[in-house]
């Protein structure tokens, strides 16, 4: 288990993704959806794969040359590659609903040390930079250490799916 950071917020920079690590986040990206759609009782086991294909490849028909998309490397004040960053500057055809944090993700080496809300705060101020002025994003409630740093950045919750195990 990483250590949980308390101190002054790591500088983190951003870059492009290359062509080889677009590649290797698409294919990451695409089994954790699956995985994740598959735990949640979304999807069965045997289609998950290519549903989960369809989805990613739905929101970014161009690949690294999708239009209003930033796909992002994360970089340590070391230069090391740290995580990535996935925004969709419009998330629909309404301007209103504004941007969207697909991904948002640091390797685990890096977990627990600030760099995560250094991260958020590179996501929304490039957001702005491109004249958005609105940030969502969907968290799992199981995912504890990704809803606090939403909540504690100020991110308000807009809509809430609840269930209960019925034994
Ligand atoms: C979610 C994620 C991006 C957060 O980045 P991070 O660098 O680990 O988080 P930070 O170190 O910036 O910490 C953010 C807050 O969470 C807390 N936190 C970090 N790790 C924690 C842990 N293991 N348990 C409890 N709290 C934790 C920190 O204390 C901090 O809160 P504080 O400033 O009030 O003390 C990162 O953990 C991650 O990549 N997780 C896997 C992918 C994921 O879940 N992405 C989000 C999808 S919605």
């Amino acid at each position: 288990m990483a250590q949980w950071h308390n101190g002054p917020m790591p500088n983190v920079s951003v870059r492009p993704m290359t062509d080889e690590e677009f590649e290797k986040f698409r294919s990451h990206t695409i089994t954790e959806y699956a995985a994740v759609n598959v735990e949640h009782g979304h999807w069965s086991q045997e289609d998950s794969q290519q549903k989960s294909i369809e989805a990613i490849d739905k929101l970014l028909p161009s690949g690294l040359k999708t239009e209003n998309t930033l796909l992002l490397t994360a970089l340590n004040e070391s230069g090391d590659s740290i995580g990535y960053l996935w925004v969709g500057l419009q998330r629909s055809s309404n301007p209103a609903d504004g941007a969207w944090i697909y991904d948002i993700e640091l390797y685990e080496e890096f977990r627990g040390k600030g760099y995560g809300r250094s991260l958020l705060a590179e996501a929304e101020r490039l957001t702005k930079s491109h004249g958005v002025n609105k940030l969502g994003l969907n968290v799992f409630g199981s995912n504890k250490v990704a809803r606090h740093l939403y909540e504690s950045a100020g991110y308000q919750i807009t809509s809430q799916q609840m269930s209960k195990e019925l034994l």
